[in-house]
């Protein structure tokens, strides 16, 4: 295999936690009598919690204080957290599994690239932590997605160059933030929607080994 490293993000790469997402902002949303729906979402996904909330107020035109912003990004997680309770390697999307195993077993680097401050116990909950040789997440950067920061921390950690590096990505932000950090981006999801991406698939099941070993 070529010396790449890879990078894969969390939510809706790896694990079917997107919608759970969706869900507990959806309540939020209709709570404050704000129109909230999956094309909007679109504009979240990859993104922090905290502009996440800003965003689906400026949806609304609503103004809040910080009390109120505090009290529904807690009511937001707690929701979000107990969606989680039970999950599993259940969670895992198709082919994902497959993937990390065949990179592990070519000795491919692989770190995880997310805004979420819920990652490590997700990657423990489903069984895959070990895969990882580093882990980078909303705990630890400053600058949210398309902003490059957790990228170019990931592939520091990993060793490799940004062009060496490559992107697993399921939002439009998260493909801008690879673009950005001059990495080679793969949109997981809709080809019209991640256009910006340098190739797309629909799921990680089309993904063959001879297109990763010849990236
Ligand atoms: C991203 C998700 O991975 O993490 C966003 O795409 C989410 O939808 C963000 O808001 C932050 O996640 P968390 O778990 O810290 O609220
Ligand atoms: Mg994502």
């Amino acid at each position: 295999m070529n010396n790449k490293a890879f990078i894969f993000d969390l939510d809706g790469v790896i694990v079917d936690t997107a919608k759970y997402h969706f869900l507990a902002w959806k309540k939020i949303a209709n709570q404050l009598g704000i129109n909230f729906t999956e094309e909007h979402n679109e504009l979240l996904k990859g993104v922090s919690r905290i502009r996440s909330l800003d965003i689906i107020l400026e949806l609304g035109k609503k103004e809040a204080t910080q009390e109120e912003k505090n009290m529904w990004l807690k009511q937001k997680n707690e929701d979000y957290l107990s969606q989680l309770a039970d999950m599993d390697d259940r969670e895992i999307l198709p082919g994902v599994f497959e993937v990390l195993k065949f990179l592990k077993d070519n000795n491919q680097p692989i770190a995880l690239g997310s805004a979420s401050k819920n990652a490590r116990p997700i990657l423990e909950k489903t069984g895959i932590l070990s895969y990882f040789d580093a882990i980078v997440d909303g705990n630890d950067v400053t600058n949210a997605k398309p902003d490059p920061e957790v990228f170019l921390i990931a592939a520091k950690l990993l060793n490799v160059k940004p062009e060496n590096a490559v992107v697993f990505e399921d939002s439009v932000a998260g493909i801008q933030a690879a673009n950005i950090a001059n990495m080679i981006s793969i949109g997981i999801g809709d080809k019209t929607i991640l256009h910006e991406a340098k190739y797309v698939f629909q799921d990680f099941t089309v993904i063959s080994e001879q297109f990763l070993k010849e990236l």
